[in-house]
């Protein structure tokens, strides 16, 4: 029985020297000190045996399971701390800096555009869209703009051949948002409160202050009992909502053929205060848009009596408001997709 507490010995050191993983240590433990193990079966036996033999295996058996279990206690220290220094080699650096993404962002336009979307749409308007390339018609005629009418010198116009079967009808790039004004008032009827976001065309030489392409955002409203007053109130808390409240508004008056009377509004300059510098011209005052109650004839030509409804409508150029808020000296930075001025946005 001696020998074979030293077979059990010398056995469990071998596969111990084998083991590498807690797993394997577990498995060895069950094999070598478990309850079913060789070694706990004998000094469970002990009590069988006459005294002289028991005291010898006895001791025999102590020491060797003395033994294993500090084998063991010493096996497991080493596998944990191998397990602990590969999880910190393996571990991340969260102090190192990252590597920078190059984010895309919003063009200046869009961003100014979204900006007087929304200061409209906390007022109650809804947004509305018409096509960029237009009818004669509506940018035109139901604008009360006739053919022939000297208004339309004022509009430089980019013209575009539409032929079918039947003739020619007349076509253009809109060469502002109004026509979405008719639109709108041939497709719902009043209570109306609509702002138009949208690019416009003008046939002209580009130059720091001329491009052939900007954007403009243009508003309606149409109702019972709407006056000049409204006009007013809304640009006014519109103007320093986007260019602060200590503004100031003048309001004088303008020639548009499709509104009645018209204005032209402008805001007291925002970097001289109105004492006049170089971006206000030395004037004090910058313009900003252009307004008007809508023409009895035009709200006519869209079947909607100018006896019982009245409205105002106004339109504004977005690009503008970025130059006049940054000092941008040349506006075809805009469409010139350089992204040096792109970024600075
Ligand atoms: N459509 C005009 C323009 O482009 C602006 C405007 C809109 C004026 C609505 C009055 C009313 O110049």
């Amino acid at each position: 029985m001696l020998s074979q507490v030293d077979e059990v010995a010398s056995s469990a050191h071998a596969d111990l020297q084998k083991v590498t993983g807690l797993d394997e240590l577990e498995a060895w433990r069950v094999r070598y000190l478990g309850r079913k193990s060789k070694l706990i079966s004998i000094l469970r036996s002990l009590a069988a045996l006459p005294v002289d033999e028991r005291r010898d295996i006895g001791a025999r058996a102590n020491q060797v399971k003395n033994q294993l279990e500090a084998s063991l206690a010493q096996k497991k220290e080493e596998l944990d701390s191998s397990v602990n220094l590969s999880l910190t080699r393996e571990s991340i650096d969260i102090s190192l800096p990252g590597q920078p993404y190059h984010l895309g962002r919003l063009h200046p336009t869009t961003k100014t555009t979204r900006e007087i979307c929304d200061i409209f749409i906390s007022m109650g308007f809804q947004i509305a869209e018409g096509p960029e390339v237009e009818w004669e018609y509506y940018n035109f005629e139901a604008l009360n703009m006739p053919a022939e009418h000297p208004a339309r010198d004022g509009f430089a116009t980019l013209w575009v051949d539409y032929k079918t079967e039947t003739g020619a009808r007349p076509m253009l790039m809109r060469t502002h948002t109004s026509p979405v004004q008719i639109r709108t008032m041939e497709q719902v009827k009043p209570p109306i409160r609509v702002i138009a976001p949208g690019r416009v065309y003008r046939y002209e030489a580009t130059d720091a202050t001329h491009e052939w392409m900007f954007s403009q955002v243009e508003g309606l409203a149409v109702d019972k009992n709407i006056t000049m007053a409204d006009l007013k109130g809304t640009l006014f808390e519109f103007a320093r909502r986007l260019f602060g409240t200590d503004r100031k508004c003048r309001f004088r008056c303008d020639y548009f053929p499709f509104v009645e009377p018209g204005v032209e509004i402008a805001i007291d300059c925002f970097m001289c205060g109105g004492k006049g510098c170089r971006l206000c011209g030395n004037s004090g005052w910058i313009e900003i848009l252009g307004a008007g109650m809508v023409h009895p004839e035009v709200l006519r030509g869209c079947g909607i009596d100018p006896e019982v409804y009245s409205g105002f409508a106004f339109g504004m150029g977005v690009e503008r408001i970025p130059i006049l808020r940054f000092g941008i000296d040349d506006i075809r930075h805009f469409y010139s997709n350089d992204l040096r001025f792109l970024r600075q946005f």
